[in-house]
């Protein structure tokens, strides 16, 4: 159902304070927690003893304790106390992942062990420490399987008719935007641009436009996540193909990670460049930003729930969809060399 040997998103750095927090991720329950030492953990969501959730637990200095009879465990799943028994069994233990803290998102591999093919290090999203930036995120969850959402970041044709109050503009600048789909490996690129268009409402509010813009939107698709940077300058004041182009940038992260083969984590973050004239154009940009995939949920939720109501749709491509129907070959290949590797 998930290609399973990708680094998926487990959470973010400050979801990890004085709890663990349980997250059910590709179909399986997970308590996440950090310890005393700042050291981030990942393990199943089950305790060896009578099988309370761990995340029911308490957070100690060693680890997680176990909220039923007091078993503690070390982030790497070990039971290390037995309350009232000196001898902690050998079979002690639970599952542990190997997870990763990379410019603060946590990151959990639940593929393959590790070896040289299938391990790499998680992804930088370099836009988080990134000094021309600030940026805030959060988490959605979806009634709706991972692709769904991929198929809408992909195809940012929408923008102008989902999210007319905020990123928008007109619907028909958007629909008729030349768009380059291209792409190697598991990697699809969508450039997309939009000259000498109106500037939507979260952009005049984040930033101080003369009038009209040159518009750009660019997406990388990666099979667990999405970056898109978009942004603008002043109609005609300089090339937004320049990769040190000046104006308004939000460089969005999107991970995608399913939690079941119909519903599915939604972890975002949204940076953007900050003008002198509007210091505090984040807070602004964040709460347009949240607004703006509330509308992606709940269109992508009804048209799960439609897709239920007709299993069998005879669905007609249109131009916007190439990129979309690129990430799905990558995925469908992916699951096939799973689906094959399984049976070997
Ligand atoms: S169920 Fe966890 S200690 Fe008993
Ligand atoms: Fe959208």
């Amino acid at each position: 159902m998930f290609p399973l040997n990708q680094w998926y998103v487990a959470g973010f750095d400050w979801e990890l304070q004085d709890r663990p927090v349980a997250r059910t991720l590709l179909d399986r329950p997970v308590v996440l927690f950090k310890n005393a030492s700042g050291e981030v953990a990942a393990l199943e969501d089950r305790c060896c003893h009578r099988s309370l959730p761990l995340s029911c637990g308490t957070l100690e200095s060693q680890g997680l304790r176990c909220g039923y009879h007091g078993l503690l465990f070390a982030p790497d799943g070990r039971c290390i106390d037995v309350p009232g028994q000196a001898r902690v069994p050998a079979k002690a233990c639970v599952k542990s992942y190997q997870v990763a803290v990379r410019n603060q998102v946590i990151w959990i591999w639940m593929g393959e062990p590790a070896n040289e093919t299938t391990r790499s290090e998680p992804p930088e999203i370099s836009a988080h420490d990134d000094v021309r930036y600030r940026f805030k995120g959060g988490v959605f969850h979806y009634q709706a399987p991972y692709q769904l959402i991929h198929d809408n970041l992909l195809d940012l044709s929408h923008v102008g008719y989902v999210h007319g109050k905020t990123i928008g503009g007109n619907a028909r600048t958007h629909m008729e935007a030349p768009t380059r789909v291209s792409g190697t490996g598991q990697h699809v690129h969508v450039v997309r641009h939009m000259l000498n268009s109106q500037p939507p409402a979260t952009y005049t509010a984040a930033w101080p436009f003369r009038g009209r813009i040159d518009r750009w939107q660019e997406i990388d698709f990666h099979v667990s996540h999405l970056n898109i940077f978009t942004g603008a300058v002043d109609a005609g004041s300089e090339p937004i193909d320049n990769p040190d182009r000046g104006g308004f940038h939000m460089r969005g992260f999107h991970g995608i990670t399913p939690e079941s083969a119909t519903t599915s984590h939604y972890f975002w973050t949204m940076a953007c460049s900050g003008h002198p004239d509007m210091p505090d154009n984040l807070e602004d940009v964040y709460q347009q930003t949240a607004a703006t995939f509330e509308e992606d949920r709940i269109i992508i939720e009804a048209q799960y729930r439609n897709l239920r109501r007709f299993p069998q749709p005879a669905m007609v491509d249109i131009h916007v969809d190439a990129g979309a129907n690129r990430a799905r070959r990558v995925i469908d290949d992916l699951l096939a060399h799973q689906h094959q590797a399984a049976l070997s």
